[in-house]
């Protein structure tokens, strides 16, 4: 093997000192005896444990963005969880003197944030931000045949961010072996100039380093393999170099297979550096073939064919697992977004893992691959502003190397509201981000999220990135499009509807500004949204008449942390109400809202639940959100009447409404007609009786025993007939036996304060979320069991079985 791809995850040991802290601590000593310090596994987040504080990070600044002028006091904004301080991770690394001649790198997908490497208490480098990937050569400072210490100093900064960042070493680290002579970091690009159905020229262009400092004569072969794991083209080149060059070769590729959304095909090149003609480096590039085009008329079309980009916004935190990269979260999440009908991503504000863009390569969805929040100016104390004048040119060439050969990647955004909108140098800004998307990638649009959009047009802005991306403004589309005929555009952010999954307000009309409610939650009738924003149906309504708009990304798939608005300052609200799923991936009214617009399925769902003690006689509205155009609804038996969609009312044309439904306990029954007004499909509502007992429901039972695999339980409190109890509060208890550990708990509930990290939660709306993980190299099976006082307890068996050949945990095994 001629380089080798070793992931440091098991066995580092970390310890956390408060910023306060001011005694001189060298964590990078080699005497240092860290015995005592935690052992941990990377990716590691070290906040997600709690406790939760309203003492954490607390944030004193305006948010012009929302209209607040004036510095305020925000609580839970970054997820009142204990982020801030310094924390240092040591690794004991054993380098064989097989080593010797070699060139060892340690490659970092992201360390939140301020990181310092240390190898052997010598300085390897520092890389403050904390979202895109960096590699150090370690070579210099090795010592062979010896236990060698690498020590990490991560520094968290108080106001540092505007949602939950996560700390720690919360992604990936590898380490790379390989020959003096060899493929750079992230050193392949590849492009697909000319595409037929015949045949597709491939560009690849090769970065090589030499590290011998004399010139060397290599031979560069580059084989390509198609998506059944043929060679199908293939191309030799010889060059003599020393140091560093770059080398370009074009090949040929017969009856291309597409990737697409629906056929994701990808192909594979595979780099054999030699010389003399024995291998010194091999390194591996997966890519896909396909076309994009944005046209400011027609919209966006994929290999030709039209499309509308039906999105959503994804910050990266993966609810109770925090920061901390889990591949299967990720996949879980793009699995649930791709079944609602979602076809596209904007990984907000910030550079995705690398995992989450494997993984939408391979399930077919288009990406916005994003820079920033903040250019030069910033939004909260300590934001990327304090970095922008030196690192933005390494950070977003850091983020195009290392993302350019991705299919799903469509745009490069430099930034998303940032303050130069509405700033004189604004353009100057936006250009010179631009100029630098387009040198490291000429192939995609350059695109930034605009929100004072009149001031980014006045300014220049809005005409210095390629397309401009609307946030919140589909009463402007038209007006705009007017304007300026030749601006692609699309709504880059839309909706920020809120609500709390099962939680219902009456009545139910549109409130924005959403006003604060007693119980800090937000309706489930998806009709609020704050100040800025608009409910789903304004955009669908903006969308379906304007064919030219590329379509649309919500803010947001999931809940996330931090970023509690409405309730700024109310405690304990900590995370954010905008998700369409909650913060456990379990699914709010609006997913079958959405999937009714976004899907080809067939939807029918029924809201609000019907359980409405002492209020009987009252009216209570009930929606329908549907894929069909009628449907009548039926209380106990009789019918309330048909409700038909219409283009007459906003709050009509996307869902059925019957406002006045006399509340008596028992079953509501909706049943859906074709246009030829035959029954369809129908779906029923009942009245549950007391909690009777738990029931258990994991996504999967059997998982991967690699110690990273995991099974999300989803937990519901059910009456005897196993009716779900939409409003029940339990307390359940979980203890797992066998081939596994709990690896975090919530039940949705963005002012709940219990730990992530504990054994026992109350249900939210008659549900929580158990999220249990494999153990490394221990197959068996795992069994969880749930009680809950007096209801009838549940247990669930999931296999651990051994890991596959090939299979997710693969994703960390790519090539770089
Ligand atoms: C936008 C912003 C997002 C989030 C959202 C909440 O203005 O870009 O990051 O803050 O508002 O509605």
């Amino acid at each position: 093997m001629t380089r080798e791809r070793i992931s440091l995850s098991e066995h580092w040991r970390f310890y956390k000192h408060s910023m306060e802290d001011q005694s001189p601590f060298r964590g990078e000593r080699l005497d240092l005896d860290d015995r005592s310090w935690e052992q941990v596994k990377v990716p590691h987040d070290w906040a997600i444990a709690g406790p939760f504080d309203a003492d954490n990070d607390v944030q004193v600044n305006s948010v012009i963005e929302d209209g607040i002028t004036n510095k305020m006091v925000h609580i839970g904004r970054t997820g009142a969880l204990p982020i801030v301080g310094i924390g240092w991770y040591r690794y004991e690394l054993s380098v064989p003197f097989g080593w010797v001649g070699k060139r060892v790198l340690i490659e970092f997908d992201g360390v939140m944030s301020d990181s310092t490497v240390y190898l052997n208490e010598q300085e390897v480098g520092s890389w403050p931000y904390g979202y895109t990937s960096f590699c150090f050569d370690l070579t210099e400072r090795l010592r062979f045949g010896q236990t060698n210490v690498l020590a990490v100093r991560v520094c968290s900064l108080p106001s540092s961010s505007r949602w939950y960042p996560g700390a720690g070493i919360y992604r990936h680290v590898r380490l790379i072996v390989t020959g003096p002579i060899h493929v750079g970091p992230w050193g392949t690009y590849i492009t697909t100039p000319h595409i037929s159905d015949q045949s597709a020229q491939i560009r690849v262009v090769t970065t090589l380093v030499n590290a011998l400092l004399q010139p060397k004569l290599v031979e560069l072969k580059t084989i390509l393999i198609d998506p059944n794991g043929r060679v199908c083209g293939e191309a030799t080149s010889e060059l003599e170099f020393t140091d560093r060059t770059e080398c370009e070769q074009l090949v040929a590729v017969t009856e291309p297979a597409l990737w697409d959304v629906a056929a994701p095909q990808l192909y594979k090149a595979v780099t054999i550096v030699s010389v003399l003609g024995l291998e010194v480096d091999r390194y591996e590039t997966p890519f896909g073939i396909r076309s994009i085009a944005f046209d400011a008329q027609e919209g966006f079309k994929l290999n030709g064919t039209a499309m509308k980009l039906k999105g959503v916004c994804l910050h990266h935190d993966l609810g109770a697992l925090g920061a901390a990269v889990y591949v299967r979260a990720i996949e879980r999440q793009l699995e649930l977004m791709q079944k609602m009908g979602c076809n596209a991503i904007r990984a907000t504000h910030n550079p995705p893992a690398p995992e989450l863009l494997d993984l939408c390569d391979r399930m077919g969805l288009l990406v916005i691959d994003e820079a920033f929040d903040e250019w030069a100016e910033g939004k909260v104390t300590n934001g990327y502003h304090r970095l922008f004048k030196e690192w933005a040119e390494k950070d977003l060439r850091a983020m195009i190397c290392r993302d350019r050969n991705h299919p799903s990647v469509i745009m490069w955004s430099t930034g998303n509201e940032i303050r130069e909108q509405w700033m004189e140098d604004g353009a100057e800004v936006a250009r010179y981000l631009t100029n630098i998307c387009h040198d490291a990638d000429p192939t995609r649009p350059v695109t930034a999220g605009l929100s004072m959009t009149d001031e980014a047009i006045r300014n220049g802005l809005a005409d210095a990135v390629d397309i401009p991306g609307w946030n919140y403004k589909p009463h402007r589309y038209a007006e705009y499009h007017e304007q300026r005929p030749d601006w692609i555009a699309y709504g880059s952010e839309t909706a920020s509807t809120v609500s709390s999954r099962g939680v219902y307000h009456f009545p139910a009309a549109e409130e924005i500004p959403m006003k604060r409610q007693k119980d800090l939650h937000a309706s489930s009738y998806d009709l609020s949204a704050p100040r800025w924003g608009s409910t789903p149906d304004r955009e669908f309504m903006a969308q379906d008449e304007l064919p030219y708009m590329l379509g649309e990304f919500v803010w947001t798939g999931f809940d996330y942390l931090g970023e509690p608005t409405p309730y700024r300052t109310e405690w304990p609200s900590r995370s954010s109400y905008f998700g369409i799923m909650d913060l456990c991936g379990l699914p709010k009214d609006r997913y079958y809202l959405y999937k009714s617009q976004w899907s080809m399925e067939p939807v029918l769902h029924l809201l609000p639940h019907w359980n409405w003690p002492g209020r009987e006689g009252e009216y209570i509205p009930v929606h329908c959100y549907t894929s069909y155009s009628q449907a009548e609804l039926f209380l106990n038996g009789i019918s309330l009447g048909v409700s038909r969609k219409s283009t007459d009312s906003l709050y009509e044309r996307y869902r059925l409404r019957w406002e006045k439904v006399p509340y008596e306990p028992g079953t509501i029954r909706v049943v859906a007609y074709d246009n030829d007004g035959n029954e369809a499909m129908s779906h029923e509502v009942h009245t549950a009786g007391a909690p009777a007992r738990i029931l258990l429901e994991p996504d999967r039972s059997g998982i991967q025993a690699d110690g990273h695999d995991l099974s999300f339980i989803t937990v519901s409190i059910v009456d005897e007939r196993g009716r779900r109890c939409p409003t029940a509060s339990e307390k359940v208890s979980f203890t797992i036996q066998g081939a596994g550990e709990l690896a975090a708990i919530d039940n949705g509930d963005p002012t709940s304060t219990t730990s992530f990290r504990s054994d026992s939660i109350c249900t939210f709306s008659g549900q929580c979320m158990v999220i249990v993980r494999s153990l490394a190299g221990q197959p068996g099976t795992l069994r969880i069991t749930a009680a809950s006082g007096a209801l009838q307890a549940a247990t669930a068996d999931i296999a651990a079985v051994p890991p596959a050949e090939a299979g997710i945990g693969e994703l960390d095994s790519r090539s770089s």
